[in-house]
């Protein structure tokens, strides 16, 4: 856009002066309106990267990007976007709706677990080091094997579960059973739970997660679990506390709080998993 209209300026300066001053008129008023260009600010950045199908097979590395920082958006994502379409198509990560509501763009940076959309890059000249999530299968460079986070967190049942009608609506006419009834104050117990986007960033960064994720559910999974439990509509809550009371399923977790640290929605997974331990003892 920038560089057609710049050239429709210089060719009607070309065949009349009162055109080209006019030209030069308005060029000037526009670059006095426009920000002043920012100075170029090379960062670098050690990007984890490794591929399945290289031949001979390779050990993972660090590869080393330059990135002025001034010149693409402030986030992480926004740097990682601009390697991959200026510097190097090949990179791989993943990232959707880059405003930290789907929870594909978790990674590791600089050692801490995060949404790339959401991390606020440093203009510093320290290099920033990206990784996928720890103690994970990785896929390919950046995205993570979540097989086995999906897996527990179908085990709970994450839907609405019911025995009867008892708390629906009906409608006073036909005496068709319509929505779940909920009050305010129940509704309100759900609060620091809904938010979840099950980004896994919290079951990733919690050592017990990591030295026992094929038994032991994680903080993500048991807050969803615990959400359910907690749900004023659902009919199944001690067939859930029941499901989770499980040695290895919840009291893996030793309350060491790392998941609370990382959560990018703020949320407080550590508590979720104690409040739903006293409500079974
Ligand atoms: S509080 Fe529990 S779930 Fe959270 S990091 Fe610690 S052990 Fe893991
Ligand atoms: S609790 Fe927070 S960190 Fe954990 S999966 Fe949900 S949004 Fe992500
Ligand atoms: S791209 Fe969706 S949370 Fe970052």
């Amino acid at each position: 856009m920038l560089s057609s209209s710049m050239s429709a300026a210089s060719s009607s300066a070309a065949s009349a002066s009162a055109a080209a001053s006019s030209a030069s008129a308005s060029s000037s008023a526009s670059s006095s309106s426009s920000p002043a260009m920012k100075p170029v600010l090379e960062k670098e950045f050690h990007i984890y990267r490794w591929s399945p199908e290289k031949e001979p097979p390779e050990k993972p590395y660090m590869q080393t990007y330059k990135v002025d920082v001034n010149s693409c958006g402030p986030m992480m994502l926004d740097v990682l976007l601009k390697i991959k379409d200026e510097q190097d198509p090949s990179l791989v990560l993943r990232r959707s709706c880059r405003e930290g509501i789907c929870g594909s763009c978790a990674m590791n940076i600089d050692g801490k677990n995060g949404l790339a959309c959401l991390t606020k890059v440093e203009k510093d000249m320290a290099p920033t080091r990206v990784a996928p999530l720890p103690h994970m299968f990785v896929v390919k460079d950046l995205v993570v094997d979540m097989s086995n986070f999906y897996a527990q967190y179908k085990s709970i049942e994450p839907w609405l579960k019911t025995k009867n009608d008892d708390n629906r609506h009906v409608d006073a006419e036909t005496g068709e059973a319509k929505e779940y009834l909920q009050s305010k104050d129940d509704r309100l117990k759900l609060d620091g739970m809904y938010e979840c986007i099950l980004c896994a960033c919290c079951s990733t960064s919690c050592p017990s997660y990591w030295w026992n994720s094929d038994k032991y559910l994680g903080p993500a999974v048991l807050l969803q679990a615990y959400k359910w439990i907690s749900d004023s509509r659902d009919q199944f809550t001690d067939e859930r506390l029941k499901a989770v009371d499980d040695a290895f399923k919840l009291y893996r977790c030793h309350t060491i709080m790392n998941c609370a640290k990382v959560c990018p929605k703020g949320l407080n997974p550590g508590l979720g998993i104690q409040k739903l331990k006293s409500q079974l003892h």
